[in-house]
Parts: C-alpha cells; sequence; structure tokens
C-alpha cells in the first residue's frame, strides 16, 4: 500500500513508494542493527496498511520516518538518517512530518518507544514528547525501551 502516491511533504519528504523499499531496508537493517529490528522487519511495516513511510530524498536516501496510524492514536515506529546526513535537521524534519501525516489523518496522540539514555530521546524532548510513567519495555534484541507520548494538533504543520 502506500507505493504509488508520492505525495509531496515539504521540501525533499514524501510518502514513500515501493522503489524506496530496498534503500529503506538497508539504511533501517544498519540504524536499528543493536536494538534487533531487522531488514524483514522493517518490510512488514513498509508494506502495513495502517503505517506510511516519508522519506527526505535528494540523489539518494537522506532518512526515513514511520508511523503507524490507527484511528485516534499514532506510533512513531522508526526514524532513521545516513550517517553523513545526521546533526542537520533531517530527523527532526522527518518527524514533524510525520506527526503532521499522522494529525492529518486523525491521530489526536503519538506515542513512541526509544533506546533509553539514547541522543533521539533529546530531539523526542525537544519536539514535544514527554516520558510516559510505568516500567520501562525492551526491544527485541533486549535494551530498555523508554516510551513516549505526544498529543496532536488538527493543525499539526511539517
Ligand atoms: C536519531 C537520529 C534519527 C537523529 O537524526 P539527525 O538528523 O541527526 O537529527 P537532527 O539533526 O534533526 O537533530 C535534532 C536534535 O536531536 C538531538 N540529537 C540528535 N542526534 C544527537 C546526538 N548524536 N547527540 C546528541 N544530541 C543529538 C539534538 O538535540 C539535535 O539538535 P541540535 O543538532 O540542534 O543540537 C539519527 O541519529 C539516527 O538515524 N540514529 C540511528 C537510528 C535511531 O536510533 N533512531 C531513533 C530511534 S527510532
Amino acid at each position: 500500500m502506500h507505493d504509488t502516491s508520492q505525495q509531496p511533504f515539504g521540501g525533499p519528504i514524501a510518502v514513500a513508494g515501493a522503489r524506496h523499499l530496498a534503500t529503506v531496508w538497508r539504511l533501517g537493517e544498519a540504524a536499528f542493527a543493536d536494538r534487533g529490528i531487522d531488514g524483514p522487519t522493517l518490510r512488514a511495516l513498509f508494506r502495513a496498511p495502517d503505517v506510511w513511510t516519508l522519506v527526505a530524498e535528494a540523489e539518494r536516501l537522506i532518512g526515513f520516518a514511520m508511523v503507524r496510524v490507527q484511528a485516534a492514536q499514532a506510533e512513531l515506529l522508526a526514524v532513521a538518517v545516513a550517517p553523513a546526513a545526521r546533526r542537520s535537521g533531517w530527523g527532526r524534519r522527518l518527524v514533524q512530518a510525520a506527526l503532521a501525516l499522522a494529525a492529518r489523518r486523525g491521530a489526536r496522540r503519538v506515542r513512541l518507544d526509544v533506546a533509553d539514555g539514547h541522543p533521539a530521546v533529546h530531539l523526542f524532548r525537544a519536539l514535544g514528547f514527554v516520558p510516559e510513567p510505568g516500567p520501562l519495555a525492551r526491544y527485541p534484541g533486549g535494551q530498555p525501551a523508554l516510551s513516549m507520548v505526544r498529543p496532536l494538533q488538527i493543525g499539526e504543520s511539517p
């Protein structure tokens, strides 16, 4: 699903098409190897009817974000930026685009899991996410995962 849309979503950020699967797989596998998230898992998410993948692309894939939208609830499943493009604001822009897409599709709250202590926690805090109270979950690789949540506004802009 979503593989013919190529809708623009702010600058070079767009909804992914089928041709992006291989590069999303490669970048995602490298970015999440330590958390036990592999290519087949990413492919299943990429193809799921309730999951939207946004890509930032110039000549090559810069990064991607995946968000699941189920009625009023959204879950930010993954955000990854190619190592050479990090610390240039792409992670922030991809998350903002994913939040805007989720809000546009009716979600009013978004949650995510992030490796406890990971630098991305700063990114998510800066974008308004707060830790959810309660015990930490675990990634398939066993690492502790911090759950964070954020409300979504109707006019959320990317
Ligand atoms: C996390 C990730 C997506 C961030 O992408 P990015 O494009 O570098 O992020 P941005 O440039 O938009 O950074 C936004 C803010 O996040 C924080 N941040 C991002 N990476 C950081 C790092 N390595 N150390 C400290 N803070 C960091 C900073 O506050 C940064 O703002 P600043 O640059 O003005 O200080 C990228 O490092 C990545 O792909 N990591 C591997 C995959 C992953 O762990 N994803 C997150 C869990 S789903």
